[in-house]
């Protein structure tokens, strides 16, 4: 593999992103692509990380991407913060940042949306409908720009990796999706960009969603398989907690996201709720059994 630089190149235009991979791709170099909204944290530091590890050149996009935002959810306040995020990028040695603005993504009369079917009408598409229509869209553009050979998503965003590797699949996209576990907190919460929204007192509350995946998880292993069983107590547990309202309790196939009666072969058991201002999620796979 060839040596890397460790200067990181910021990239606003869509034109100088395409000239700099098509020149990438022109002397052989495999490049990497991280697609992110910033306010990076160590969970998206370690998908950079497995791009730096595999790739010659790595690309991050940071773009707080507005055709994803519902018009009463949080597009104005999503942090941000692009000079901690450089200086993070900086430091593990990323190549490109690039963040483009708004209209340069979407000018004005911008007519074109993805719509994936079926696995977008289930969990997060359901409570937030625009999601996933803009993140395909944004998604298929970061491709069609970057150009790149392996594009990392995490599992913490379960659904949406799913949905994009049906866009992948179904648009015969020559990029290979390399998929990331879920980076916590030593505590067990999931990180979050989100997460610094955040009170105190509202991080504890917050703690429920990974626990009481701990608890689904232990009381699978002593042989509970009754899906209601299992998704009555998580609701139980959490429904006692003061300040956190449930959006959803799932537990369905990783695949199709259709709802399960038994846990008996591999199993997703997703959560979404909201911890004061933050919509939070999280999520945990039970292997066949
Ligand atoms: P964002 O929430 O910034 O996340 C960027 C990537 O980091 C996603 O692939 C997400 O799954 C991953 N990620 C976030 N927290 C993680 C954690 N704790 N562990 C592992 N991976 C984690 O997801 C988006 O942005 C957007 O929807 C995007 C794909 C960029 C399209 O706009």
């Amino acid at each position: 593999m060839e040596t890397k630089t460790r200067v990181l190149k910021e990239v606003s235009s869509i034109s100088e992103m395409k000239a700099i991979s098509q020149s990438f791709r022109k002397q052989n170099l495999t490049i990497g692509l991280v697609p992110t909204m910033g306010c990076l944290h160590e969970g998206h530091l370690n998908l950079v990380k497995k791009s730096l590890k595999t790739c010659d050149r790595t690309v991050v996009s940071i773009f707080v991407n507005p055709t994803q935002f519902g018009p009463n959810e949080d597009l104005d306040t999503y942090p941000r913060q692009l000079q901690s995020d450089i200086e993070k990028l900086e430091e593990v040695g990323v190549n490109i940042l690039f963040h483009p603005s708004k209209k340069e993504m979407y000018p004005k009369d911008y007519k074109t949306y993805i719509q994936v079917q079926d696995i977008t009408e289930h969990l997060c598409g359901n409570s937030r409908p625009n999601l996933f229509k803009g993140v395909s869209t944004v998604v298929l553009k970061l491709f069609n720009i970057v150009q790149p050979h392996n594009a990392y998503f995490g599992e913490k965003d379960w659904q949406q990796l799913a949905v994009i590797e049906a866009l992948v699949e179904d648009l015969n996209l020559d990029v290979v999706l390399k998929r990331v576990p879920i980076v916590r907190e030593a505590d067990g919460l999931a990180m979050s960009s989100r997460n610094r929204y955040l009170s105190p007192q509202e991080r504890q509350t917050a703690l429920s969603l990974s626990r009481s995946l701990q608890e689904a998880r232990d009381k699978i292993r002593q042989g509970t398989t009754s899906a209601k069983t299992i998704s009555d107590s998580i609701r139980q547990g959490l429904s006692g907690i003061e300040g956190l309202e449930i959006d959803y309790i799932s537990i369905c196939d990783p695949k199709d996201f259709k709802k399960k009666e038994q846990i008996c072969d591999r199993t997703l058991i997703a959560l979404a709720v909201k911890v004061g201002p933050s919509r939070l999620i999280d999520n945990c796979i039970i292997e066949e059994i």
